[in-house]
């Protein structure tokens, strides 16, 4: 009986591995993974391992609002790359978006809203942000990034693909 536990949960490990490996595109181009760093609009490449990383932290920290790039409890923000480029200060680079993961700010950059949404500012009420590195952030921003170029109008586009 132990043994068949042991070889079932094996055999579940396994299982999720295969999924996880078939789910992360490690064929992404150098090209796709060419991203904006800045305003001034220097690009650097996100590596297939950041973006991986980026992914899992993206299902775990952000995923249970921002599934498939849309905003469940405020549907007029969206992830996608044109709602980014057009809130102040932008959001569709890199920094920017590290930048809000810090200390956001309502689309119109009026208002700080770190008690409202998940940052690194409010980790105290936000546990889950507690851990996350400069590298965590960086990956998390490549994820975002990358994901439009790959699903297009599937990533935030007002209804959750999959
Ligand atoms: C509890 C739900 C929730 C979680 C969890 C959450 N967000 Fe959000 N997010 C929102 C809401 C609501 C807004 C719109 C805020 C506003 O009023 O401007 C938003 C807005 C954003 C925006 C601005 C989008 C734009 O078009 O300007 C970014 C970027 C963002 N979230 C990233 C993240 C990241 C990265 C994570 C995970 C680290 C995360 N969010 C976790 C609810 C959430």
């Amino acid at each position: 009986m132990k043994k068949f536990l042991i070889a079932a949960v094996f055999i579940l490990f396994l299982t999720f591995q295969t999924f996880i490996n078939t789910s992360t595109a490690a064929e992404l181009s150098d090209k796709t993974r060419t991203l904006t760093l800045d305003d001034d609009g220097k690009e650097v490449v996100v590596s297939i391992k950041e973006y991986t990383k980026g992914k899992r932290l993206f299902n775990d920290v952000c995923a249970q609002c921002h599934a498939g790039g849309i905003t469940k409890t405020n549907p007029d923000v969206s992830l996608d790359l044109d709602a980014l480029s057009l809130a102040y200060p932008t959001r569709n680079h890199i920094l920017g978006l590290i930048d809000y993961m810090k200390n956001p700010t309502s689309y119109d950059g009026f208002e700080e809203i770190s008690e409202l949404h998940p940052s690194l500012k409010s980790a105290d009420i936000y546990p889950e942000m507690r851990n996350l590195t400069e590298d965590d952030l960086y990956s998390l921003a490549g994820f975002m990034l990358i994901e439009p170029k790959v699903k297009g109008k599937q990533w935030g586009g007002g209804k959750i693909f999959r």
